[in-house]
């Protein structure tokens, strides 16, 4: 365990997709039994889409049984601003991986509404007022999600908290819009804070091009600036960087 979390290496994308499932699965069944409902933020991208693959096909194993998804709710950690039937869109990814497969309950998705959006401010607002009626918020309160699912890109971005975007610093409300000058594309994402409230954070991570900004989170020296990615600190939750072995060459092989 390091101050930035723990690292469970495993040996590639599937195994990595198999790990997050069962953790999706142990928690959920967990948050569940105590607290009546499990809340998560889903991320988008490829690592993140084999896992949610997995869960749509290993849900009905969880420990205490199937998996009341009735009692889940699934928000999206980021969102491209685009329509949710585009081809960018982590809303129709996690649809396509997930929800077409288990029973969900539809009042409990709660995608971004780019499509009822004028623009990706509007639509990062939105999304605001839906995390505060959905976690029953006071004015200043935070939401804290049970589990947060991230990637990572090869720049350290996490969410679409992409390095100078002025996005990892935006501290004074639960989602932020960000221009992705590099991509062209607007963006709305949660900011840093909801993130670290979360009570589970956990990363996937795969492929060779991640180590560098990896081993620099994981183990450091930190970069300067530090990668969006390395300010996950979660105030009262848990940190967990689940990696293959070609985003952690240096890393033993380690244990769940
Ligand atoms: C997105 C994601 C983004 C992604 C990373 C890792 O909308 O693209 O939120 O943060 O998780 O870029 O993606 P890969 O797993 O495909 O490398």
């Amino acid at each position: 365990m390091t101050a930035a979390g723990r690292l469970v290496v495993v040996e590639d994308a599937a195994a990595l997709a198999a790990e997050a499932a069962r953790r999706f699965l142990s928690l959920g069944s967990d948050a569940i039994r105590v607290r009546g409902r499990f809340t998560v933020a889903l991320s988008g991208g490829h690592t993140p889409r084999a896992a949610y693959e997995r869960i749509a096909a290993t849900w009905w194993q969880a420990p205490s049984g199937p998996l009341d998804w009735s009692r889940i709710h699934l928000f999206w950690g980021d969102e491209r601003f685009v329509p949710p039937d585009s081809a960018e869109s982590n809303y129709r990814m996690v649809r396509e991986a997930l929800l077409d497969h288990v029973p969900f309950t539809a009042a409990n998705i709660h995608r971004v509404e780019t499509d009822r959006a004028s623009d990706a401010a509007d639509a990062a607002a939105r999304y605001e007022a839906t995390l505060r009626q959905v976690f029953g918020l006071k004015p200043g309160a935070w939401p804290r999600l049970d589990l947060v699912f991230l990637g990572m890109g090869a720049d350290g971005h996490t969410a679409s908290l992409f390095p100078g975007t002025g996005a990892p610093d935006v501290a004074d409300r639960l989602v932020t819009a960000v221009r992705v000058e590099r991509l062209g594309s607007w963006r709305v994402s949660l900011t840093l804070p909801v993130l670290n409230y979360a009570a589970d954070v956990i990363f996937l991570v795969t492929g060779a091009d991640k180590a560098v900004p990896l081993r620099s989170v994981v183990e450091g020296p930190p970069a300067s600036p530090p990668y969006p990615a390395g300010r996950l600190r979660p105030s009262e939750g848990s940190l967990v960087w689940l990696a293959d072995r070609d985003a952690a060459p240096w890393a033993p092989e380690d244990g769940r």
